[in-house]
């Protein structure tokens, strides 16, 4: 009943704080990574309440949501501190929300099966249909274009490069979403990439159907 509590107090919490969020974090965001991260947990046998905690405070941290992630991690750590959570517990879930960026990705791998779980669900919601739709919601947010036919397809790119070149969201696909599916950490989170993946692959050949019709 206690974990049951904590839950819900921080549903409400990050609900609140992400309604007025449009960089494609918002709250059904998070909505749709927990739901997917505690149906891949019990496959995995993974811990049902760091799985929870970790996907519902998993953005919190992240630049495109907060100005400063030190700061946002603070934050995280004050209020799983007022939750009355076991420490080992804090520790692990602030680690998880840590590393899980793609950015943490590059560098160092999540080692517990929790942080396995949910960050194959946030995988799982930048794929598929629902990850297509918010890919053209960021690229919009940015003022990037549709579809840059002058820009070359890179599939090879440094962290500079991702991060200050020019792109569109069509390129986004292949500079990141196609590779997901092969990063995906846990068998149930590589089952549910297929046909997420192959959808987006069927997408991409009808858009270029249509563009050069
Ligand atoms: P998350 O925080 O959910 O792990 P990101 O912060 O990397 O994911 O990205 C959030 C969403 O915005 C994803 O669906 C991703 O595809 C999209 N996105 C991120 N960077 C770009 C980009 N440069 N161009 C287009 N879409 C992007
Ligand atoms: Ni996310």
């Amino acid at each position: 009943m206690e974990q049951e509590n904590i839950i819900l107090h921080t549903e409400k919490m990050v609900r609140a704080q992400l309604l007025n969020e449009k960089s494609g974090h918002d709250w059904y965001h998070i909505e749709r990574v927990t739901k997917t991260a505690r149906k891949i947990a019990k496959e995995e046998s993974a811990n049902l309440f760091i799985v929870t905690i970790a996907a519902l405070l998993h953005d919190l941290a992240d630049d495109k949501v907060v100005e400063n992630e030190e700061q946002g991690l603070a934050t995280i750590q004050k209020w799983l501190e007022s939750q009355n959570i076991m420490k080992e517990d804090i520790q692990h879930i602030i680690t998880i929300i840590k590393h899980m960026s793609f950015k943490g990705g590059n560098g160092i791998p999540l080692t517990t099966i929790e942080g396995k779980v949910v960050q194959d669900a946030d995988r799982l919601d930048a794929i598929g249909a629902v990850g297509i739709a918010r890919c053209f919601v960021y690229s919009g947010q940015k003022g990037q274009l549709i579809y840059d036919p002058d820009i070359e397809v890179r599939e090879e790119m440094s962290k500079d490069q991702y991060r200050h070149e020019k792109s569109s969201a069509i390129h986004h696909f292949y500079e990141k979403l196609l590779k997901l599916k092969d990063l995906m950490n846990t068998e149930t989170g590589r089952k549910l990439a297929k046909e997420r993946h192959h959808f987006m692959h069927q997408f991409l050949e009808q858009f270029f159907e249509e563009i050069h019709e």
